[in-house]
């Protein structure tokens, strides 16, 4: 049996640990040959993956940075030949006031949560365009649709990026290249631990899960596997879109 991904050079943004780890994972399992760029150390992750046999290998950079992101995508078509599949999943969590938050402190979310996507594929994108293939899934979140109070401003980064992969899959779409998003819900990383340790409130776990209908949050892998999914030629069809990864948390009222 053949996987879905064989062969396919897949760049992983953030992919050191959580949901990019679990696509590395997912994807390796699937066939691919694994590049991670992240601004964290990426040894463990990498040494995990080989470790499973994976093809596999890591690039220090940081997104929001457009030397790192040049250099990074250089580097890795140079050694490893063209990008099948670019992973946009780096990002960050937000808690900003909207009255103190500081110009500085906007243009940092928006760096990582939506300038990093754009430049990875303006990167990217020419070696695609030239082989006349590719597929790029960026990583938005149940924030582009719904939100709550305190994370100022996610949402507003997030929403960029769904509307960034609705403009881009319309620019490349006649090149053979497909550009889709996905959403996930509450996933069990580090972000959300995060935002657990940040609450004062006990209990706050326990009602998070009591407001999905399945009755618990995502794992990363089930967020990796659609994302591999959306990918990968058998979404050969699929452009434009934006898939909630979510339990059904999304599509409840009240
Ligand atoms: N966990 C959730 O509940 C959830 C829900 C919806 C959306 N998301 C989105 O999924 C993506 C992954 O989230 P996660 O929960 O796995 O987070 P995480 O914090 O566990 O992992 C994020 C990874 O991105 C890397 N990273 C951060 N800033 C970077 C930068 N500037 N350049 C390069 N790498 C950088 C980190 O080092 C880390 O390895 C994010 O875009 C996040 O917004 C997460």
């Amino acid at each position: 049996m053949t996987g879905l991904l064989d062969g396919v050079l897949t760049v992983v943004t953030g992919g050191v640990q959580g949901i990019g780890y679990a696509v590395a994972e997912v994807a390796a399992r699937e066939g691919a040959r694994i590049r991670i760029i992240d601004i964290a150390d990426g040894d463990d992750a990498v040494a995990a993956l080989r470790a499973r046999e994976a093809d596999a290998g890591y690039v220090r950079g940081d997104i929001a940075r457009e030397s790192d992101v040049a250099t990074a995508i250089e580097r890795i078509l140079e050694r490893d030949g063209a990008i099948g599949l670019l992973v946009n999943n780096a990002g960050r969590n937000s808690y900003a006031d909207p009255v103190t938050m500081t110009e500085a402190e906007w243009d940092d979310v928006f760096a990582v949560d939506l300038k990093g996507a754009w430049l990875m594929c303006k990167h990217a994108l020419p070696s695609m365009i030239g082989a006349g293939t590719g597929s790029i899934v960026n990583v938005a979140s149940v924030h582009a649709r719904l939100t709550k109070p305190g994370m100022f401003p996610y949402a507003a980064a997030k929403s960029g990026i769904v509307g960034l992969t609705r403009s881009l899959a319309l620019e490349v779409a006649g090149r053979g290249i497909r550009v889709n998003a996905v959403s996930p819900g509450y996933t069990r990383t580090a972000i959300v631990e995060d935002y657990l340790a940040r609450s004062a409130d006990p209990d706050l776990e326990r009602q998070i899960v009591k407001a999905h209908p399945m009755g618990r949050i995502a794992t990363p892998a089930e967020v990796a596997e659609v994302i591999c999914f959306l990918g990968s030629d058998r979404a050969s069809y699929v452009t434009g879109a934006d898939w909630s990864v979510d339990g059904g948390f999304g599509v409840q009222f009240g």
